[in-house]
């Protein structure tokens, strides 16, 4: 460990399991000396085993909605005072498609479930940025992310709506971004993360095929959680003050392969 965290204070949303990204971000800031609360929705905390988490890494759950404003300013107010300090750094782990859930397919979806979906995945960093805002939550020099898929840019077809919430996603964090760093000196970035075999992407439809093609497309593999937790604590570290409004790829190069020779070689064999 390098102490990368000592002393920071934050607030890690979306830790349901052990499988969680979420999760391993917080096991790799408690590593790293930080404090902090963790936060999920009511239903989450009733389903899942945040308790153990909280009680490894010394924590306080306070349970959230994201799409609440009034559930995001009380988690933001009473994160301040039980860290006893503004915050330093802010994980933002969401993500939920209903239309995804009900098995509707993208050409067909029900609009009541795009806006829920939507006001979950991507306008709830929105509304959390806006009550840190606000309140003043973040000190100077902090450092806010969300993570992403590349579904936002590139077409993913079962990824579904999924999609849009991403890319509507990552723009939030370049807009308020802009308005973060100019006025409070905090930087705002999105981890555009490997298929991960979690809850939410296990979700997926196909999610195995996905998951071993982007393997084989990759030159060092998929990014497992683990690897995304390293690379999210150096982004909360003082050693990246000027990296922000970015989204940042953590895919084993996926993004930039047109083509690998593994998987030529898989449909070589088939002529
Ligand atoms: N798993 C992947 O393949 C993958 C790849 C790239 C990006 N991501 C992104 O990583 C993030 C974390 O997902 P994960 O894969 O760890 O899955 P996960 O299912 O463990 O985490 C999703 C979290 O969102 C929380 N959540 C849902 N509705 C909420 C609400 N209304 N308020 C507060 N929290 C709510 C869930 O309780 C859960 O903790 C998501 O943004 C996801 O899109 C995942």
């Amino acid at each position: 460990m390098y102490n990368l965290l000592k002393g920071k204070r934050g607030i890690i949303f979306g830790a349901l399991d052990p499988k969680s990204i979420a999760w391993k971000i917080a096991e790799k800031a408690h590593e790293e000396g930080a404090k902090f609360v963790l936060t999920n929705a009511p239903i989450a905390l009733r389903m899942g085993t945040m308790n153990e988490l909280a009680e490894r890494t010394g924590s306080e759950i306070i349970p959230a909605d994201a799409t609440s404003m009034e559930d995001l300013e009380g988690l933001v107010t009473k994160s301040v005072e039980i860290l006893g300090g503004k915050l330093d750094f802010v994980l933002h782990s969401i993500g939920m498609s209903v239309n995804v859930r009900k098995g509707r397919h993208y050409t067909d979806q029900k609009y009541d479930f795009t806006t829920k979906g939507w006001d979950i995945s991507a306008v709830s960093f929105h509304k959390v940025m806006s009550v840190l805002y606000k309140q003043d939550a973040m000190n100077e020099w902090g450092s806010i992310v969300a993570l992403t898929y590349m579904a936002a840019q590139r077409v993913f077809p079962d990824y579904n709506d999924m999609a849009d919430n991403k890319a509507y996603l990552e723009s939030i964090a370049r807009s308020f971004g802009y308005f973060f760093g100019t006025d409070k000196k905090v930087r705002v970035n999105t981890i555009s993360q490997s298929p991960t075999p979690t809850t939410a992407g296990q979700g997926v439809k196909g999610f195995d095929g996905f998951f071993t093609y982007a393997d084989k497309m990759s030159p060092l593999g998929n990014a497992t959680a683990d690897e995304c937790a390293d690379y999210t604590i150096s982004l909360f570290s003082d050693l990246t003050k000027k990296v922000t409004l970015q989204n940042l790829f953590h895919d084993g190069g996926f993004s930039n392969v047109g083509v690998s020779q593994s998987v030529m070689d898989y449909f070589d064999k088939e002529e």
